[in-house]
């Protein structure tokens, strides 16, 4: 055995003894070499030997980390697309009352998908909008109309251009979060009745967004790790005899799954949907999470027909708290503008002037950067714990951004029930039947967000959820 194969074998016998962590950040070259008394080219050696058994994994300017090898591959969804009966928007809906735990600040916060404020760029935020009451004190007394801020537009036209969009700033508006946005571009390309193609599972602001407008829901089934693949559009337009008026993806790390489509996935999909007349609309709000530091193309840098209308928001990655949003599309823009002037009187020009500010100061890649290699650390960390303290047989997705888990429970326990148990103990979780439209499905899910700092606190909910599930 050469030298650097005897140092992989012993980091693996760390790692798989549990006294390196998953998630743990291994010794950087030269400290390892130190205590090892190795040359570093034999610890680069066995950093590359144990990267190429998935052992552990680079990360972007960080050094290398232990993966989380560990965690169990979900078991495969239901592969073929359908059309729901979505249940009722009544007052007793299992969101609603998801959405009033958060309000609670004695609850634990597994069940919403909302980074703590620890995540969000709050002093760089305050001196953007100190700057804007400042240098525009006008602003504050202004109705400002869509399609919302031209300094703005203009930001965020400059990033999309780097990841390969091509648009000018007059075919944005912005919105009131990306949810308001899919809102729109739905209104501006469907009519209720048509059908909708929506993934399953699915982000639940979405699912109660088509059910409102009252469309035909059609779910696709998502492949865990590849999410929406070309083959499963072409079935569900098959299904729906190429009726299917609009699709709603999340290509870059969607919620629950934090699955990634592909480049060549993507490139198919735009086409399939150019060819059946389908417009997609696409919601990228986690695309700036990506774990491995690469940030990945939307869909519409693969459209060359605006078939594709880009949707999303900041609230994962600045702050929920500014609700700017944007759509996207020269062909869709003055029908998402005309849906947006009649529905507000006005866009926040203070929130969007300050969040113009933030983008144009450099800060955020350096901000990028700090969250996504938290995340990916506090994902395999809670992947650990949770396969630690939850029942044997536990599964848990394996997400390459964004920062949830979607978790299978084993034995079949009702995730509903199991939502009022942790509650009673001061923990909320997002059971799994939300992420379907008629709320039928995933009954043995649940969703733990894991952008919580990892204290003893949140160790403790851990191993109390794992009671409350064993109890079950
Ligand atoms: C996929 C997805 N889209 C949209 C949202 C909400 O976005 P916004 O707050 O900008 O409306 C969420 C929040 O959880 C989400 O997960």
């Amino acid at each position: 055995m050469n030298l650097y194969e005897s140092l992989a074998v012993k980091i693996e016998e760390r790692i798989r003894g549990g006294s390196l962590a998953i998630g743990e950040r291994l010794p950087s070259i030269r400290n390892l070499g130190r205590q090892e008394n190795a040359s570093p080219a034999t610890v680069v050696g066995a950093y590359e030997l144990l990267k190429s058994r998935g052992l552990i994994e680079a990360r972007e300017r960080s050094g290398f980390y232990v993966a989380s090898f560990a965690a169990p591959a979900l078991s495969e969804a239901k592969a073929a697309p359908g059309f729901v009966r979505p249940a009722s928007l009544d007052p007793e809906d299992l969101i609603l009352s998801l959405r009033q735990a958060m309000h609670n600040p004695h609850i634990f916060p597994f069940g919403t998908a909302a980074p703590m404020p620890d995540f969000f760029p709050i002093k760089a935020l305050n001196r953007c909008f100190s700057q804007v009451l400042r240098d525009e004190p006008a602003t504050v007394s202004e109705y400002r109309f869509p399609p919302g801020a031209e300094s703005l537009r203009q930001q965020l036209r400059k990033r999309f251009s780097g990841m390969g969009v091509r648009l000018a700033a007059n075919d944005i508006v912005t919105t009131s979060g990306a949810i308001d946005a899919i809102g729109l571009a739905l209104s501006a390309v469907a009519r209720p009745g048509d059908v909708v193609a929506v993934e399953t599972p699915t982000y639940f602001g979405i699912l109660q967004l088509v059910r409102a407008l009252g469309y035909k829901i059609l779910e696709i089934p998502l492949d865990t790790e590849l999410g929406l693949t070309p083959q499963r559009f072409q079935q569900a337009l098959q299904k729906s005899a190429g009726k299917i008026k609009a699709l709603i993806t999340v290509a870059n790390f969607c919620n629950p799954l934090g699955s990634l489509m592909s480049d060549a996935n993507k490139r198919q999909l735009v086409q399939l949907a150019e060819d059946s007349g389908t417009t997609i609309i696409e919601d990228d709000i986690y695309g700036d999470l990506a774990f491995d530091g690469t940030r990945p193309k939307p869909l519409k840098a693969f459209d060359s027909q605006d078939t594709v209308i880009l949707c999303g928001s900041f609230a994962k990655t600045i702050s929920p708290a500014l609700r700017v949003g944007f759509a996207c599309s020269r062909k869709f823009a003055p029908a998402i503008l005309a849906q947006r002037a009649a529905r507000v009187s006005g866009v926040s020009a203070l929130a969007e002037e300050a969040l113009a500010l933030y983008l144009d100061s450099g800060h955020y890649e350096r901000h990028l950067r700090k969250i996504r290699s938290a995340y990916h650390t506090l994902t395999a960390q809670y992947t650990h714990a949770i396969l630690s303290h939850f029942p044997a047989g536990t599964r848990v997705s394996r997400p390459q951004g964004g920062f949830v888990l979607w978790v299978e429970l084993p034995g079949k326990p009702d995730a509903r029930l199991l939502q009022t148990k942790a509650l009673e103990k001061n923990i909320s979780v997002a059971p799994g039947p939300l992420f379907s439209s008629n709320h039928g499905e995933y009954g043995s899910f649940i969703r733990i967000n894991c952008a919580i700092p990892w204290t003893t606190q949140a160790q403790k909910a851990v191993e109390k959820l794992g009671g409350v599930i064993a109890r079950l």
